[in-house]
């Protein structure tokens, strides 16, 4: 893909890890966010402290088919991407507005990728760095779809999303403790192969 092609060319590479990884990665990840979040962490709302954050990734890091890209520039990590795909009985689409219907939350860990979270720090933003981890995740996922969350007010998010080919589907507060109200975005990634 072209943004991959783009980012090895500047001397970024991509590795990727499973869910016993990612365990070992914990101070890797929060230098990140911590490098990535300056202007949400300064903010100071519960939600954004490196606490609450770490907090949510001991909760992902311990999803079986967690699914994670960290982009190093030479050693040095300057961004990351994590998600995993949907199964039965999901809670992701609780509270969905407009409400959608049955067919649409079916999930069977095969249709829906989740995009948890992606970052990449404030020296290397701008530069297509979040581009190519978003590609480089997904281009290896087999999912119909994928789905994210983000915030209305995040502007270069919802930019860079657009972009990519991501829509809106419509609002919603999830279930985790001082979680903000979310846009819900929505992308079609491979059609499903008929029954
Ligand atoms: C959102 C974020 C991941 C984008 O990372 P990035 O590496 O700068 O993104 P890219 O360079 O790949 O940019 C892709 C496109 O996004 C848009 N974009 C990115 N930053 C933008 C900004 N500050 N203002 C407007 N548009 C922006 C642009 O359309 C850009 O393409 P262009 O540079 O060719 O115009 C980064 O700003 C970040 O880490 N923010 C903090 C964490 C966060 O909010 N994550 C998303 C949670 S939902």
């Amino acid at each position: 893909m072209n943004s991959i092609h783009a980012a090895q060319r500047r001397g970024i590479t991509f590795q990727r890890y499973d869910m016993s990884q990612a365990r070992q990665l914990k101070p890797t990840i929060e230098m990140v966010y911590r490098a990535s979040y300056t202007e949400a962490i300064a903010r100071g709302r519960s939600c954004e402290t490196v606490e609450s954050f770490m907090g949510r990734f001991e909760r992902h890091s311990a999803i079986a088919d967690l699914d994670l890209v960290i982009a190093y520039h030479v050693d040095e990590p300057i961004g990351q991407i994590w998600g995993w795909p949907l199964h039965e009985g999901t809670r992701e689409w609780d509270g969905l507005i407009p409400e959608p219907d049955e067919q649409f939350t079916r999930e069977d860990g095969t249709r829906t990728f989740a995009i948890a979270e992606i970052m990449v720090i404030d020296q290397w933003k701008r530069k297509g760095v979040a581009h190519a981890l978003h590609d480089f995740l997904l281009s290896a996922r087999r999912e119909e779809r994928g789905t994210l969350f983000v915030e209305p007010d995040n502007i270069p998010a919802h930019r860079a999303y657009e972009r990519w080919g991501w829509f809106t589907i419509g609002q919603l507060q999830p279930t985790w403790e001082d979680a903000p109200l979310f846009d819900v975005m929505l992308i079609y990634l491979n059609p499903r192969e008929c029954d």
